[in-house]
């Protein structure tokens, strides 16, 4: 599975342990389109980015990181084709695959410690899409884009 990965300013040391984490999975490929250091970046810039990859189909996953993951989170639900979970715990990241079909995930970097983001990433990662009921649902969101 190949990853996109990005940050702003306010999670570059996030974005370096969470690709730590990622490369504990065998199959997993990293892309990661920056930012690389402290100036400070526009959030929705890397959203972008990270989303264009996975539209396109050149990543199957992306993840968002900005200081609170909530702007870089809803930049990223803007764009079409986007599922973007902010997930700040273990069970919502689990359920934002089981009943959500994220396809991208948001954390903030000024708010999880790395251990906590780590297990955040780990779950998110090794759960799969239930479908069923909540494939209607999915469907439905996914809908509202064209209204
Ligand atoms: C940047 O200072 C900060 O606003 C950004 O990282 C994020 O927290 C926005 O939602």
């Amino acid at each position: 599975m190949k990853i996109t990965i990005g940050s702003d300013h306010g999670a570059v040391e996030l974005k370096e342990e969470v690709k730590k984490v990622l490369a504990e999975f065998d199959g997993v490929e990293v892309k990661d389109v920056g930012t690389f250091g402290k100036e400070s970046v526009d959030y929705p810039d890397i959203a972008e980015k990270v989303c264009a990859d996975v539209v396109s189909g050149e990543s199957e996953r992306g993840i968002v990181l900005c200081g609170t993951g909530l702007g870089i989170s809803i930049a990223a639900n803007k764009i079409k084709g986007i599922r973007c979970a902010l997930c700040n715990d273990v069970y919502s990241a689990k359920k934002s695959r089981e009943h959500n079909n994220a396809n991208v995930l948001a954390m903030g970097g000024r708010v999880l410690g790395f251990g906590p983001a780590g297990e955040i990433v780990r779950a998110w990662l090794t759960t799969e899409f239930e479908g069923g009921r909540h494939e209607r649902r999915v469907n439905k969101i996914m809908a509202l884009e064209n209204k």
